[in-house]
């Protein structure tokens, strides 16, 4: 293992690197690929697209055996978790009354978009997670009948608070509320079960735990959902 990531990371031998959580280096297999593609497109353009797509497919089974999802079609490349978010805030068929419920500890990522659907009469509600109750319990006490969503990120980027995601999942699935989870800080650095945690959406961009360059984010959403 050791020889691997020795291999791998070629740092600059005066670092110890530890932002992962915010953009990770690159290992040196990422980098012979970009420079490899780059390389091609500059001396042959598009000539092997047919080759690309067999690339992207590929990526796309990897990511469903990462996260296991039931099927590779059930994994889009989007260009980052913002923008997967906000395939969902604007793919749901809103109604004036309806609220989504999350946490006052998200990424902006996870609550701009959310409350830019007030236009549409949706209101965003923020669970106070630092109360005494359960994280979890902070958020089911803000949801009621017009409640559609559930949306949390799988850890918190600035406390590190790891949620149940399975108690959450459980929760929306008997109440036919949709569960979405921004999952960028836990992809690649630990076990993710989309299936396990009953999720609906599931989003996160290469740049931290996967090791990948930024603007390349696995988009996951359950077939059922996606109608
Ligand atoms: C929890 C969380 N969500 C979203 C983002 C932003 O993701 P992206 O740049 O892929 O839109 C970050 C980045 O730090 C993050 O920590």
């Amino acid at each position: 293992m050791q020889d691997i990531i020795q291999k791998e990371f070629n740092l600059r031998k005066d670092l110890i690197y530890l932002n992962h959580a915010g953009v990770s280096p690159w290992p040196v297999r990422t980098s012979k690929a970009v420079q490899q593609f780059a390389e091609e497109n500059t001396l042959q353009g598009s000539f092997r697209y047919m080759e690309w797509m067999k690339t992207e497919t590929n990526l796309r089974v990897q990511a469903q055996k990462l996260i296991n999802a039931p099927s590779k079609d059930d994994i889009a490349l989007l260009k980052n978790t913002s923008e997967a978010l906000s395939v969902v805030a604007y793919g749901l068929d809103w109604e004036k009354g309806d609220n989504i419920v999350s946490s006052n500890e998200e990424f902006p990522s996870n609550k701009i978009v959310w409350e830019s659907l007030s236009h549409k009469g949706v209101e965003f509600r923020e669970a106070e997670l630092k109360s005494d109750t359960s994280p979890e319990d902070a958020l089911f006490s803000l949801v009621d009948k017009r409640t559609r969503l559930i949306t949390i990120s799988s850890v918190q980027f600035s406390t590190g608070l790891k949620m149940d995601l399975e108690r959450i999942g459980h929760f929306c699935k008997s109440r036919g509320i949709l569960f979405c989870v921004d999952a960028i800080q836990s992809i690649g650095s630990v076990q993710f079960d989309v299936q396990k945690i009953k999720a609906d959406f599931v989003m996160a961009d290469g740049h931290k735990w996967m090791l990948g360059p930024e603007g390349l984010a696995v988009f996951y959403s359950n077939s059922e959902a996606r109608d």
